[in-house]
Formats: C-alpha cells, sequence, structure tokens
C-alpha cells in the first residue's frame, strides 16, 4: 500500500514507525515529517493542514490511505477533503473531530449518549458562571470551551483561582474564540488514563490502555505540558473496566454521533478518571474523596479525535498484525477485533525536552548518541530538524525513548538507559515516569 501520514511529530513517527514494520512492505509517506521520519518514510514538504495542496498531492500520487495524526487539521477538515477527492482516511470528518474541538459539544453528545463524566455548564455570562461556582464545590476545573493547545484547563482549589481562571477566559480573552465559552466542570476524584479506541464508522475496537504522565517535573508536579511521559498497559483499567469502557462509553458515543449523521472514523480517544476506592484516599487532591455524581467509577474527561502522545508511543510499539490493514479497515467501515493484535510486552516511554519547556526554550542545540541503538528500544522523535550534517532540537518536546520488556521495570529501565545515552544542551526528562504503577508492585 502507498500510505501517507500527517503530521510531524513523535506520534505521527510512531504511526510511520509501526507500519514500516508490518510483513507487507509499504511505501510510505509523510507530510511533513520530521528528521527522524526520513528513516522510514519519504517526506514531503506539504503542513499537515494544508487541506488544499495534501489531499491534491495524494490523489496525483495514488495514496491508498491517509492516516491524520493532530487534531488542528482534523478540525479544519482534512478528512473531509480526503474523502471527497476519493482517498480513505483514518481521521474524522470535522464535524466527528468536535468531540475534540469543542469540550461543550463533547458534553452534549455525553449527555445525549448517556456516558459519564463531571456535571458541568456552559457559560459566555461572567456573573453567571461565577454564581454557578458553589454548586460545584472545591476543588472546581473552568474549561475554554475550544482548542488551547492543552493550556485551557485550570483545576481550581479556591473561589479565587476560580473567578480569576473565568475572568481570564471571558473577559481578558485569553484564549481568544477558543475561550469566548466556559465550562464550569465538576472536579473527578481519581487517577487518570487514556484509551484509544479505533473506529469504523460502526464498531470499536480498544487498544491496549496507557497513562500520560502531564505534568512537567517529577511528582506531577509544576505546570501542564504536552506529556512527558508514558506507559501501556496502565494497571487501574483491568479487563471489566476495558468491557465498561467499549459497551457504556465508546460505543454510545459512536451511535449518538451516527444519529446526527457523523460518521466517525479513526481514533476515538477517551481521556478518563478511574476512581477505585472514592472511600479511600484520593489520589489526585487532597480533598476528601467521592465519587462522582454520575454514580460511575469512571468517567469521561475528555476525548480527543486523534492518537495521543506520547501514549501513542508506548501503544504502537506493543501492536504486532498488520496494522496497515487495521486502519485502512477503519477507514473504509471493515473493521474486526481479529484486526489488532497486542503483543505480550510492556512498553514505557520517556520524553526528553528541552530546558525552559513548557515555556520558552531555545532551539537548534545538536543532539548525540542518537545512533546507540540498545535492544527493546526506540526512539522516536518529537521536535528536532537537520542541520550542517547533524541532527538538532527544534521543539520543546525534543524525543520521545521508548523500552519494551516483558515487565514494566525492565521497560522503564531499558527506556532511560537509551534516554541517558543521548545529549543534547538543555536535555531534561522525568524520572518517575511509571511510577505509579510501580509502586502497586
Ligand atoms: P483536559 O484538557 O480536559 O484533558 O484537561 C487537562 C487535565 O486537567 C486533565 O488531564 C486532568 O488532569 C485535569 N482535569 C480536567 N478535567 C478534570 C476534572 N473534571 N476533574 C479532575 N481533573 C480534571
Ligand atoms: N497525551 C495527551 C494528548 O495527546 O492529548
Amino acid at each position: 500500500m502507498k500510505i501517507l501520514v500527517a503530521g510531524g511529530g513523535g506520534r505521527e513517527h510512531a504511526i510511520a514507525w509501526r507500519l514500516s514494520r508490518d510483513a507487507e512492505r509499504h511505501e510510505l509517506f509523510a507530510a511533513p515529517g520530521n528528521a527522524g521520519m526520513e528513516g522510514v518514510a519519504k517526506c514531503i514538504d506539504i503542513k499537515a493542514d494544508d487541506t488544499e495542496r495534501l489531499p491534491a498531492w495524494a490523489k496525483e500520487n495514488g495514496i491508498d490511505l491517509v492516516v491524520v495524526g493532530p487534531e488542528a487539521p482534523l478540525v479544519k477538515g482534512l478528512a473531509d477533503e480526503l474523502a471527497n477527492a476519493g482517498i480513505p482516511v483514518f481521521g474524522p470528518v470535522a464535524a466527528g473531530a468536535r468531540i475534540e474541538g469543542s469540550k461543550s459539544f463533547a458534553k452534549e453528545i455525553m449527555s445525549a449518549a448517556g456516558v459519564p463524566t463531571g456535571k458541568a455548564e456552559v457559560f459566555t455570562d461572567v456573573e453567571a458562571a461565577k454564581a454557578a461556582l458553589p454548586g460545584y464545590g472545591l476543588p472546581v476545573v473552568i474549561k475554554a470551551d475550544g482548542l488551547a493547545a492543552g493550556k485551557g484547563v485550570v483545576v481550581a482549589e479556591t473561589l479565587e483561582d476560580a473567578c480569576a481562571a473565568i475572568d481570564d477566559m471571558l473577559v481578558a480573552n485569553r484564549f481568544g474564540a477558543a475561550g469566548a465559552q466556559v465550562l464550569v466542570e465538576e472536579f473527578l476524584h481519581g487517577e487518570e488514563c487514556s484509551i484509544l479506541a479505533m473506529v469504523d464508522g460502526e464498531r470499536a475496537v480498544l487498544l491496549p490502555s496507557s497513562q500520560d504522565h502531564k505534568r512537567v517535573f517529577d511528582g506531577d508536579k509544576g505546570p501542564n505540558t504536552g506529556g512527558m511521559g508514558a506507559y501501556s498497559p496502565a494497571p487501574v483499567v483491568d479487563s471489566g473496566s476495558l468491557k465498561f469502557i467499549h459497551d457504556k462509553i465508546v460505543m454510545p458515543v459512536v451511535h449518538e454521533l451516527k444519529s446526527r449523521g457523523i460518521v466517525y472514523h479513526g481514533i476515538l480517544y477517551a481521556g478518563l478518571m478511574v476512581n477505585e476506592n472514592p472511600d479511600g484516599p484520593s489520589p489526585n487532591s487532597t480533598v476528601k474523596n467521592h465519587l462522582a455524581s454520575s454514580g460511575s467509577k469512571i468517567n469521561v474527561v475528555e476525548f480527543n479525535a486523534r492518537f495521543g502522545d506520547p501514549e501513542t508511543e508506548a501503544v504502537l510499539p506493543r501492536i504486532g498484525g498488520d496494522f496497515a490493514k487495521a486502519l485502512l479497515n477503519a477507514a473504509t467501515g471493515r473493521l474486526s477485533e481479529d484486526d489488532v493484535k497486542v503483543e505480550d510486552l510492556v512498553a514505557a516511554t520517556v520524553i526528553l525536552a528541552s530546558a525552559g519547556y513548557p515555556g520558552e526554550y531555545a532551539k537548534g542545540k545538536p543532539i548525540g548518541g542518537l545512533d546507540a541503538e540498545a535492544e527493546g528500544t526506540v526512539v522516536f522523535h518529537c521536535g528536532t530538524k537537520r542541520a550542517d550534517g547533524g541532527i538538532v532540537t527544534n521543539g520543546g518536546r525534543v524525543l520521545s525513548v521508548t523500552g519494551t520488556g516483558s515487565t514494566l521495570r525492565e521497560a522503564v529501565d531499558r527506556a532511560y538507559a537509551r534516554a541517558d545515552a543521548i545529549s543534547f544542551d538543555g536535555k531534561f526528562c522525568r524520572r518517575d515516569i511509571a511510577a505509579r504503577a510501580l509502586g502497586r508492585g
């Protein structure tokens, strides 16, 4: 098959790398790709959100399948344009991608489909939003409705902080149009996990569970980032939970969308909060733990319309079988359970970032040690570029280093050994990836 991966980060590198490992040899392209992806795909100089040139290029070049990585092109209608050009695409149309692009739309779908999530209200009026706060207790969560690059969520511990967040979004217009509506949402106690469901419009097959590490520093301290590491599987999700997530969360959403004329193909990523023990201590707050108002121990925090990053770098190395066939079958409405084979492996991914991230950081620092291959490891490029014959840093998240093994301990040790052999000026990483799962024993 001739397959084009749209995007150029660690997630897209992992998708292209995994496709390169299918038994069938594919001809792989990436738009725009990155320095690391050159090893597995031909990089085309077209931006992933160029909804005109990308479909035209794909048509001219006889592409059999396009796999879209990031959300922005999907929200902008890339999948619609590709479908109009008759090209199978793994990624939802814009109307489906709204499930990520608008948090109020996601809440409306969940409410209509009876999916457990935190109670929430949507406001455009500052005073009305503030007046609602006492009904939510503390902490309370304030969210910008639209896409805000992961920065539009404030977990407020005090009423003052909640009011300040509302002012920031509705009065100071900090997120522009994305923050013109805000959600006031119930705080959910528990441990987070990510479920990536492959959806073919009608059916869904869940990929293995994973857990992301969103805060920049060890011990979940510091500001939120795009993700500092991940591991798969996440022990907080047992097989009973997986069935619940498939039957009571993913499928009702797929059917609700379909009833509105939205046939969803691609990944439906459910960000979930699992409250294993509502009578015990809260894993994510000093405030006394309690069951969510939905009455469910598993609640949706958010939906995304795409593969997670860095979850993909931990999940895909565990997927066996013919991955391209699974993606194509999802894109064309023929997905079956048998399309997804999970290998008996555990994976951990460590992000190597540039000093200062998620704030300001330097670029252009030469990277050493990339060739030091080691068993059970793979390095995905997130923010790199080729310069003067070498590879230099070109982003806040620079590299994604994945270790696999038969135990989580082995996977984590391999990932860190490989990560430590890589050098660049200002390199830092979290040292506690998967600590929560390792602590379970
Ligand atoms: P989101 O962009 O919606 O995933 O939110 C970013 C992060 O904020 C999540 O990963 C959670 O850690 C936290 N968060 C969002 N909503 C809630 C909630 N209702 N209860 C507790 N934490 C939340
Ligand atoms: N790792 C979080 C995300 O992809 O949204």
